[in-house]
């Protein structure tokens, strides 16, 4: 069975049915992922919503990757990217 991934950065991350976006990305050994819009390093800490430190743009949508569930073929950057490389 083929895993089902997203792009981060222009990378395939692997993911598990009903994964979160920062658990995916913790999984696959990234302990940061990039900057926020303020310049501050982002990453997985509270895992419940309440701290923003995880925001990343999916598809150019700032969300929090702790509660966002991965998508098969999703695009995500750090939040501070608002370049549309498609
Ligand atoms: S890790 Fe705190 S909001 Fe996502």
């Amino acid at each position: 069975m083929t895993a089902s991934t997203f792009l981060f950065r222009g990378a395939a991350v692997p993911f598990r049915p009903g994964e979160t976006i920062a658990a995916a990305l913790t999984a696959a050994g990234l302990r940061t992922f990039g900057l926020d819009p303020a310049g501050r390093e982002t990453r997985y800490f509270c895992g419940i919503g309440a701290c923003q430190a995880c925001l990343v743009r999916v598809d150019g949508v700032l969300v929090e990757a702790c509660l966002t569930p991965a998508r098969a073929d999703g695009r995500v950057e750090p939040a501070e990217d608002r370049h549309d490389r498609s």
